[in-house]
């Protein structure tokens, strides 16, 4: 693809976005090839496979791939695509086994992607070497705090360097509200709807568009909070209310939106449920105790590009904006709670979490049907002749640890987003997707 085409599309410096790059097939494709099979991609937890023999089928852009450990206890993520006609190994979504037997010709691969079996082998194949025909397997997988990430490309970065900057504000999402370490444990299973949207759209609404708030205002009137606090206002019972906001935006894509907040402390919302109040009340001394003032600091969403996203407060959720088409994206979503939470703050968590998220909780319906208009009204032939408008608080952000801070409502980590994407497309090397953004435009 010529870059001047990208160049058209996807204008930065000015704010200017064709709408084409929500809707073109070819561009689509051209991001499968060029950005899906390179980025490091969330695709599981930990906790979906705890155990030897284990599996959970998932995703790589639009590729099925299966995560399972192996009979030794390691993780492994592999094509879902038998290596002699390409029929899927695994129809289930997850489950336990020793092998995957493929549903066509019935060729067998262990745990460990190595193939074990072939009808007739001896007579048929005599001359096969089974060890060059084991299941694809990613290049590199990490694990971070129990999530799991993949990419199919040798040549990147560790996922760490990917991450950059943009790892302390995951961690605020991963770790213990007590302010451990790690320490989460994944409410499963995974909610998974197919919304009518390009992918782009969620992943650019995650990586801080906190313009966005009145799509809510329906939701905020009626008071759907954790507590059941009485006089409670809005979805997440004003956990930024007086919080001083900080969007960030890094090098390898990632946006974020944190807050330092005036305190963190929940105690009084639930003092009718002496449980869940001594919880809230355990949570922030400890907090406090651990990390001082950096204990204001509060996770609200961000975008690890290209598309994981994470809602590190209330809720507490990862996402996985799997593309399918230009026009549609299946989502994942799963949820975290402290695993050595009490009972009954996990039930209490989980019915929030439905409250609020997935195609029955009352704040995502509103963003999906954003998604879904915005991209319809990408496509007509007068439409598509107009870009979107990405100006906002253009130029009024300032460097921070290698990334930008803003701390008014902007959408520079949204042209960060779609700047990088460009890298992506362009096929740049690694050393410049993950390199420092251009400075032109910071004040
Ligand atoms: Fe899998 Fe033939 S396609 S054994
Ligand atoms: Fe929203």
């Amino acid at each position: 693809m010529a870059d001047d085409r990208l160049a058209r599309l996807v204008d930065t410096d000015r704010g200017v976005i064709d709408r084409t790059i929500f809707t073109a097939q070819d561009l689509f494709e051209q991001e499968q090839e060029t950005l899906f099979t390179r980025a490091w991609l969330l695709i599981g937890h930990e906790g979906m496979v705890p155990e030897p023999g284990d599996y959970v089928a998932s995703r790589m852009g639009t590729e099925p791939v299966i995560l399972t450990r192996d009979r030794d206890g390691k993780l492994h993520a592999f094509l879902n695509s038998c290596r002699h006609r390409g029929m899927k190994v695994c129809l289930f979504d997850q489950g336990n086994t020793r092998v995957f037997t493929c549903p066509y010709h019935a060729w067998s691969y262990g745990t460990d992607g190595k193939l074990v079996g072939v009808p007739m082998r001896e007579k048929l194949y005599p001359d096969m070497d089974l060890d060059r025909w084991g299941l694809i397997e990613v290049a590199q997988l990490a694990v971070y705090k129990g999530t799991v990430w993949a990419t199919w490309d040798a040549d990147a970065p560790p996922f760490l360097d990917f991450l950059g900057g943009a790892k302390l504000h995951l961690d605020l999402a991963l770790d213990a509200r007590d302010g451990r370490e790690g320490g989460s444990e994944a409410l499963l299973g995974i909610h998974k709807w197919v919304v009518p949207c390009n992918w782009k759209l969620p992943a650019e609404n995650f990586c801080g568009d906190t313009y966005h708030n009145p799509s809510h205002a329906s939701v905020d009137m009626i008071g759907i909070g954790p507590s059941a606090a009485s006089g409670q206002k809005g979805r997440r019972d004003g956990e930024l209310d007086g919080a001083q906001h900080l969007w960030v935006s890094f090098p390898g894509g990632h946006g974020i939106h944190s807050a330092m907040v005036a305190s963190n402390d929940y105690t009084a919302l639930y003092a009718d449920d002496p449980e869940i109040s001594d919880y809230f009340r355990h949570c922030h001394e400890e907090r406090v105790r651990r990390k001082g003032e950096d204990a204001r600091l509060r996770p609200f969403v961000g975008t690890i590009f290209p598309n994981a996203s994470f809602h590190g407060g209330q809720p507490r959720a990862l996402c996985m904006w799997h593309p399918v088409d230009a026009g549609h994206t299946e989502v994942w979503r799963f949820f975290l709670v402290d695993a050595d939470a009490p009972e009954r703050v996990k039930a209490m968590l989980r019915k929030f979490y439905m409250r609020y998220s997935g195609p029955a909780g009352m704040t995502e319906q509103d963003d999906m049907e954003n998604w879904n208009y915005a991209t319809a009204g990408a496509r007509g032939p007068i439409a598509s002749r107009h870009p979107f408008n990405y100006q906002q608080s253009i130029g009024r952000h300032t460097p921070d640890g290698g990334g930008r801070l803003a701390t008014q409502i902007t959408e520079e980590n949204a042209r960060n987003f779609y700047r990088h994407w460009r890298l992506f497309l362009e096929g740049r090397p690694w050393d410049e997707l993950i390199a420092q953004a251009p400075r032109q435009a910071a004040e």
